[in-house]
């Protein structure tokens, strides 16, 4: 969608778009969060970068490209970033959960056009700085895009108005038992932007897990129109594999809910915690470590006594998404994923 201002089809009258960039691993859940930012009103779609993760980088961006063509939003620019991780290259890909092309094995309309010769994070940078309002990013995939970006361009960077990141988990894991997909597929990466002191809200497992688009939700959705069936078969190749292999309630959209926290801030519960990213290469390898203590840290009372009071805790804080109003979620979620059938 482009343009600043525009009534809303959701009935909340005239909206102030905010400026959205996503940077991505399509990806089943990755292509319905594309659908669903693609259909926000309150939101500019600015452009879409992609990185490897899921898939490698060329299937991730061939699929960036098909998606937003079956969205109808062949305007937005998609750049291709990242093909591997900073430091250590990892072997393993999620084609086990979202199919060898990423898309569940959906093979959708080829898109008539190509990525930018422009590469992500140059591309990135670029529309930062040209960006005369605030933009907001949402990173769905491993952040390897956004810790370049940190390392080249700084400046790009802190014009960033808020990152919102699909990653971690501050229970267990999925791809490992102590890590989340995404931050395991580049720790360092992760760090670093963690560790940024970017405005910052992380969305990770706890909060997406309970995220489910059941049988009956799916059905809706593929009954909606050409765009909801193409999307409701991506979704029901994973429902397949939540039930069988993760005895499951349904599909869990990960990446859908951290674009909707983006594109509706506020849809999740945050609180304020330092985070640190194991990067060992020990089984803890991409584990998020949340400090949920509260006071001085412990070791440091007799120095917060001399200093006269609390000692504040190593690392900067960031947003951890804790909360999730389950019904809001889901009922916006299915809604503009049906709102292509009514165009
Ligand atoms: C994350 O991993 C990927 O497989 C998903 O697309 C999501 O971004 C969930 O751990
Ligand atoms: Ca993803």
């Amino acid at each position: 969608m482009r343009g600043t201002e525009t009534a809303d089809p959701f009935g909340r009258g005239s909206v102030r778009r905010r400026q959205l960039l996503i940077d991505t691993d399509p990806g089943v859940d990755d292509a319905i969060a594309l659908l669903v930012a693609a259909a926000s009103p309150e939101v500019e779609l600015l452009a879409v970068t992609t990185v490897f993760g899921n898939v490698p980088v060329q299937q991730t961006t061939e699929n960036a490209l098909r998606i937003l063509a079956l969205a109808g939003a062949d305007d937005i620019p998609v750049a291709a970033g990242a093909q591997r991780p900073l430091v250590h290259p990892q072997p393993h890909r999620a084609a086990r959960v979202h199919g060898a092309n990423g898309l569940g094995g959906v093979e959708l309309p080829l898109a008539v056009r190509s990525a930018e010769a422009t590469p992500a994070v140059r591309f990135l940078a670029e529309l930062l700085h040209g960006s005369s309002l605030p933009v907001t990013v949402c990173s769905i995939g491993p952040l390897t895009n956004i810790a370049l970006l940190l390392g080249t361009d700084p400046g790009a960077a802190a014009r960033i108005e808020r990152l919102v990141v699909m990653g971690g988990e501050y229970g267990s894991g999925d791809v490992e038992p102590a890590a989340e997909f995404n931050v395991w597929s580049d720790p360092e990466a992760a760090q670093r932007v963690l560790r940024s002191g970017l405005p910052i809200t992380v969305v990770g497992l706890d909060v997406t897990r309970a995220t489910a688009m059941n049988a009956a939700a799916i059905a809706r959705i593929g009954a909606s129109g050409p765009v909801g069936s193409a999307a409701a078969e991506m979704l029901a190749h994973h429902l397949d594999h939540y039930m069988r292999v993760q005895g499951g309630r349904g599909v869990v959209i990960h990446d859908a809910l951290a674009v909707l926290e983006a594109v509706i801030p506020g849809v999740l519960g945050t609180v304020a915690r330092k985070v640190t990213v194991d990067c060992g290469h020990g089984p803890g390898r991409g584990r998020t470590w949340v400090d949920r203590r509260t006071g001085p840290a412990p070791g440091l009372q007799d120095d917060a006594q001399s200093a006269g009071g609390a000692v504040p805790r190593q690392g900067v804080p960031v947003q951890v998404a804790e909360t999730v109003d389950l019904p809001r979620a889901l009922t916006e979620i299915e809604a503009r994923l049906r709102s292509y059938g009514a165009r």
